[in-house]
């Protein structure tokens, strides 16, 4: 697609948004796999259905359909994703940054990501919640290929620094003094939606990874390019493969995001309030 048509789409979507709420939101939020609750804490929120926004994919991920919130959260206008597109249910990565530039095009310039991710460093444990300091992209997929638009960022973008040092200071404060031990760490990307061999986990852990997942390395890139700045936080819902002596499942997935919750809440609930 031509940048003026991309430009086209990310306008069409932002008017449409801009006629169901009046809010011009700050912050944008993007929620992982069972995290979506914080879509309740959400005032004057104006839910609005994936499928009604013009050139919004569809979310197929478990069921649960996809809805764009925006509302105040914290004294703070936000406007926040419940349910993300994944390239495992064959989006491009293009498409999955599309959200994340309406999101800016809207007025939000700090992204905050949040997804489940797999423990690779031992010293981890299920129910940990890490800050991510830092990405690898192993998806092979990069939204910003194809001609660029000079107007939304430029060619060649610096990810040198692709999470924000000052909102992860404003994090790791936060948790001390709602008095948890956030850990910190490496995520890396893979397509998925096979979870990885205990052969692939000795691999990412020798190349520097601490979590696994199947997310947000597409939509922090497309942040960045765009200058948002960005703050990630990985649920870790269960150990990667071959660390327990024990299956993976969805099902722990689930479970896990379900015991931490209130945590979660807590820190991002803070992290947008400052
Ligand atoms: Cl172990 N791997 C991947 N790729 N994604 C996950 C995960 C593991 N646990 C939660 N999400």
């Amino acid at each position: 697609m031509s940048t003026q048509e991309t430009a086209k789409q990310i306008q069409e979507a932002v008017q449409f948004i801009r006629s169901q709420s009046p809010i011009t939101p700050q912050v944008g939020l993007i929620m992982g796999s069972g995290l979506g609750i914080l879509a309740d804490y959400i005032e004057d929120a104006v839910t609005i259905s994936y499928s009604d926004i013009p050139h919004f994919p569809v979310s197929t991920v478990e069921g649960h359909a996809g809805e764009l919130l925006v509302g105040m959260l914290s004294g703070v206008p936000v406007i926040l994703m419940k349910g993300r597109f994944h390239m495992y249910e064959g989006y491009g990565a293009e498409l999955t940054a599309f959200p994340v530039r309406v999101m800016k095009a809207l007025g939000a310039d700090r992204l905050v990501v949040t997804n489940a991710a797999g423990g690779i460093n031992t010293t981890y444990s299920a129910g940990d919640l890490m800050l991510i300091t830092d990405h690898i992209n192993f998806t092979g997929r990069n939204p910003l290929m194809g001609p660029n638009d000079n107007a939304v960022g430029v060619r060649f973008p610096d990810m040198s620094e692709g999470y924000s040092r000052r909102l992860g200071n404003v994090a790791r404060e936060i948790a001390k003094e709602q008095g948890f031990d956030l850990r910190e760490g490496v995520y890396l990307a893979v397509l998925g939606p096979s979870y990885e061999t205990p052969a692939e986990i000795r691999m990412m852990r020798t190349l520097g990874a601490d979590a696994v997942g199947m997310s947000t390395v597409t939509e922090v890139i497309a942040a960045n390019h765009c200058g948002m700045e960005v703050v990630g936080i990985s649920c870790i819902t269960n150990m990667a493969s071959g660390i327990l002596n024990q299956p993976l499942s969805h099902e722990e997935v689930i479970e896990t995001t379900e015991r931490v919750k209130s945590r979660f809440l807590g820190l991002v609930q803070t992290l947008v309030a400052r």
